[in-house]
């Protein structure tokens, strides 16, 4: 391992658990009986899109009741600390691991609070409801606006930095996710290419990628993640 080592991290929605984000996969799987696939994806934002609005809708005004957990203050100190390069790349949508103080974070799954106009391409920050008739604040258009959510069937962004993060990661970690959505999913594999990088699974099961893993951390991400950086930390800067 290098002096000072690259690590990547990984989180999904188990890392906003504890804060009172609901997972995807852990009830039911439905949202007012319509299945997660039938909301998020471009032939539901195309077949019925007040129903698509509505439901990013509710999420994105449910940011306002929910704080960051203890899980993503360690992340944040994790890379203030960290003399190594650092990447986090989350699929969560929340706003919590910024409101945390993680600064060098892809958002690969796309931004809750922010909209995108497929008129003119513009992104932009966007707190209040989106419905059909709401107007682009860039080019006046109506009706073109969208949630900046990447859904199923669509590329996850920035993918070229990611990869090449991962081919140098000598630690990564992966964090409150089932490891059924690729790439992500993937992305043990892509760093396990690296025979010498320590690879370190956080969650409170088991999940469909756990045998990739050579260290797992069972248990809450609130609990486990702090004493996880704080060793981490202390190892690293001892050496
Ligand atoms: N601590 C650690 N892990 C937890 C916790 C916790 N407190 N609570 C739940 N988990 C774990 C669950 O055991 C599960 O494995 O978090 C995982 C959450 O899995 P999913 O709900 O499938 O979420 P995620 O893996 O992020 O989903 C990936 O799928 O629907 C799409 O785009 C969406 O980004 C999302 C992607």
């Amino acid at each position: 391992m290098r002096a000072e080592p690259n690590i990547v991290v990984l989180t999904g929605a188990g890392m906003s658990a504890e804060s009172g984000v609901p997972t995807f996969r852990g009830a039911d799987g439905l949202w007012e009986g319509h299945h997660i696939e039938m909301v998020a994806s471009p032939e539901g934002f195309a077949r019925d899109p007040e129903l698509v609005h509505r439901f990013y809708n509710l999420r994105r005004a449910a940011l306002n009741t929910v704080e960051p957990n203890a899980g993503h203050h360690a992340l944040a100190r994790l890379e203030r600390e960290w003399r190594g390069r650092f990447l986090l790349v989350t699929q969560n949508v929340d706003d919590l691991h910024e409101r945390a103080g993680s600064e060098k974070l892809i958002h690969m799954h796309g931004e809750l609070r922010k909209a995108r106009c497929e008129c003119c391409g513009a992104v932009m920050a966007w707190n209040k409801d989106l419905a059909s008739g709401t107007r682009c604040r860039a080019c006046g258009e109506i009706g073109g606006l969208r949630p900046h959510i990447v859904w199923f069937g669509e590329f996850p962004f920035e993918m070229e930095t990611i990869m090449n993060v991962l081919k140098n990661a000598d630690i990564f970690l992966c964090i409150g996710t089932s490891g059924v959505v690729y790439p992500a999913a993937g992305f043990a594999k892509e760093a396990a290419r690296n025979p010498a990088c320590r690879l370190v699974e956080f969650n409170i099961e088991s999940t469909e990628i756990s045998r990739q893993f050579r260290e797992r951390v069972i248990g809450p991400v609130s609990v486990e993640l702090p004493k996880f950086v704080e060793q981490l930390l202390t190892d690293t800067h001892r050496q």
